[in-house]
């Protein structure tokens, strides 16, 4: 962790009984996260569905700056998929509007707090203003070395996938890519979080139980926690909780907890394993 603990949670509280339970060297590098519930939280609370993103900006809020404050490497929030679209049109304006609210207002704490900012997804499909905000952020942070802070915009992971193999055929057609060069290092690097670490844990709120087009390639072996919250209600004590879980999984990669490997695994016929 990269501050004392009563820089992270108040002694005394739920949040630091759970943090005094967490093992700071192993801690994942890289978290993501599906925040839902939104809606759901505003309409048990018979207000429009709008006003949930709205009080779902304060756990964004929250869950940044712990991530931050433990020297996790990566966050990766998924705020608006390619299927978003399909919600009404009030709904997706004020989603973005939000958007560029919380960029304007949060880039001092970004900036104060050596954050990197970096959107991720069809970006050059979103409203030129948006597009604005995001690159003024993008620059602004380009050279601190905290966190990375990443948002998944106008993303689909099937989207990410189509894109690379797109990359592939144009390569090959080109001469400039043979069949058997490409590989799983290869498919990395054409994708949006190339040079980064796959996430080590994948968490969803709101007890929904699926993966809805995210980090679809990169999630192949995250620990997956699905939080009994809704996303405004995701507090520091349930990112904590969720953190302490992860610590708590065996992760065996498709091979035996401690023990030594018997075969080498054969290569595949273009290189890879
Ligand atoms: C899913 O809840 C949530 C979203 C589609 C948007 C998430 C956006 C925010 C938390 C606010 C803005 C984000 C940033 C990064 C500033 P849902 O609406 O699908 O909830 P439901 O399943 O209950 O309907």
């Amino acid at each position: 962790m990269k501050v004392p603990l009563d820089d992270i949670a108040e002694p005394g509280t739920n949040a630091r009984a759970v943090l005094e339970q967490i093992e700071p060297g192993r801690l994942p590098n890289h978290v993501a996260i599906i925040m839902d519930g939104n809606g759901r939280w505003a309409t048990a609370r018979k207000l429009p569905r709008v006003e949930g993103h709205r009080a779902g900006i304060h756990a964004v809020r929250q869950t940044i700056e712990t991530a931050a404050r433990l020297g996790i490497d990566v966050l990766t929030l998924y705020a608006f998929s390619t299927e978003n679209w399909k919600r009404p049109r009030h709904e997706v304006l004020t989603l973005m509007g939000l958007l560029k609210e919380y960029i304007n207002r949060e880039l001092k704490t970004f900036l104060k707090h050596d954050l990197r900012f970096r959107p991720i997804g069809r970006i050059d499909q979103l409203d030129e203003s948006v597009q604005r905000e995001l690159a003024r952020a993008v620059d602004a942070t380009a050279s601190c070395r905290g966190s990375l802070i990443q948002i998944a915009l106008n993303y689909s992971g099937r989207q990410e996938l189509t894109d690379a193999m797109r990359s592939a055929v144009r390569e090959a057609a080109a001469g400039t890519l043979k069949p058997d060069e490409v590989d799983e290092a290869w498919i990395e690097n054409h994708l949006t979080t190339h040079g980064q670490p796959d996430p080590d844990l994948m968490i969803r709120t709101s007890g929904e139980q699926r993966i809805s087009n995210f980090l679809l390639w990169q999630l192949a072996y995250s620990e997956i926690y699905f939080a009994p919250v809704l996303w405004p209600d995701f507090n520091q004590e349930e990112f904590l909780k969720a953190l302490l879980a992860f610590q708590r999984r065996e992760r065996r990669f498709g091979g035996l907890p401690q023990t030594g490997s018997v075969f080498t695994p054969p290569k595949d016929k273009h290189g890879s394993t």
